[in-house]
């Protein structure tokens, strides 16, 4: 049976969230590979780099794990109908799931803005699927309208058992290092709820006698969508102020972050930073991580901006191990990456100051 074979379910302990376990929906998610990122290691002087790669999940990216947690509870419950709004993924792995197990699924998404290979598969997979006029944020706003007035299950991040399920990561993690924890953990952040998720398993892990240390988690924000990023540095996190968010990396062009307390925990709790990158550091570091030959998308290469702030701030030693939570498939935006290459997405002046530190990842025009 596929929840056999679930990177997820076979920790199931340690997620005590069905009654039933027929009830299991699940498209064999998890099990994700740990790469080693020999190029930027040598780049960047980290000689235990890695790349936990969530992107390599059924759906292509790192939903998936909280996706099989929730939406196996909303089936558990006898809903009919889930919902979410989403920047992309979590549409295309709600979808997914509930296709899987036969229940309908309303996606709410904000036009023009989400990447063509994300809206794709919530059409492929049979979501209901309304493009509306306003942002992610906006979309929040009206789901939550609809919520109230419709027996719909809510699957968004504000949601327990997605959090729970994305704590599975990190147990793959430690579990792929034979239980080592890293130094160093670098998470994209959005709606924060992913950084939340694995700091609060790494936190738990501990608790437990399963590792004997977490390791300090650390979130990265695009420039232009960069609430927490601001908070930290105006009030230590005290309270956020929602911006209008911008960045071609779509997946995180959120401005008023659901889970942003949980992730200030999080970061105070286990020693990390908040960092953010330009949109020309973004895509000079997804080209580097796909000159690896893995490949992200937009949104995951924010990490490799961070661990480089990062050393240059002195906050990591090279010494230390580091690895980069790649939250999403390059393939999900592929655009953007043509776009790139092409030499549209960005201007010259705005790559030039930036030099590629690996050779070989050269804007190919
Ligand atoms: N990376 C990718 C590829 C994402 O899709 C998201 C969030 C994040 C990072 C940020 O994670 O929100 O937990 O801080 N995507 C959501 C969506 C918002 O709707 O697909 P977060």
């Amino acid at each position: 049976e596929l929840k056999d074979q679930s990177g997820v379910w076979r920790f199931r302990d340690l997620l005590p969230i069905l009654a039933d376990e027929s009830n299991i929906i699940s498209l064999r998610e998890g099990n994700t590979p740990l790469y080693e990122l020999p190029r930027c290691a040598q780049a960047t002087g980290v000689e235990r780099l890695y790349a936990k790669h969530q992107g390599m999940n059924p759906t292509g990216s790192f939903k998936d794990a909280g996706m099989t947690a929730a939406l196996s509870v909303a089936h558990e419950r006898g809903f009919e109908w889930v919902a979410c709004a989403s920047t992309g993924n979590t549409s295309a792995a709600m979808a997914a799931y509930a296709a899987r197990a036969g229940m309908r699924s309303l996606v709410l998404i904000p036009e023009g803005k989400i990447a063509w290979g994300k809206l794709s598969q919530a059409l492929d997979y049979g979501a209901l699927t309304c493009q509306l006029r306003t942002d992610f944020d906006g979309c929040v706003r009206v789901l939550s309208e609809v919520v109230r007035r419709a027996p719909v299950y809510l699957l968004n991040s504000v949601n327990p058992y997605r959090i729970e399920g994305q704590k599975t990561p990190a147990l793959e993690i430690a579990e792929q290092l034979d239980w080592q924890v890293p130094d160093h953990l670098i998470v994209p952040g959005g709606n924060l709820a992913n950084s939340s998720a694995l700091g609060k398993a790494f936190l738990e892990m501990k608790h437990l006698g399963l590792t004997d240390r977490v390791p300090r988690v650390s979130i990265v924000q695009a420039e232009g969508a960069n609430p927490l990023y601001r908070s930290m540095q105006a009030n230590g996190g005290r309270e956020l102020t929602a911006v209008e968010a911008h960045t071609r990396a779509s997946a995180i062009r959120i401005g008023n972050p659901a889970s942003w307390r949980k992730a200030v925990k999080v970061v105070e709790a286990t020693g990390g930073w908040v960092e953010q990158a330009t949109e020309a550091e973004i895509a000079l570091a997804k080209a580097e991580i796909g000159a690896e030959g893995i490949g992200c998308e937009p949104a995951s290469a924010v990490t490799l901006v961070g661990l480089k702030k990062l050393l240059a701030a002195g906050r990591i030693d090279p010494s230390e191990s580091v690895v980069l939570l790649l939250t999403g498939h390059t393939l999900k935006d592929s655009d953007y990456t043509i776009q790139y290459h092409r030499g549209d997405l960005l201007r010259e002046e705005e790559l030039a100051p930036l030099r590629p530190e690996i050779e070989i990842t050269r804007r190919n025009t």
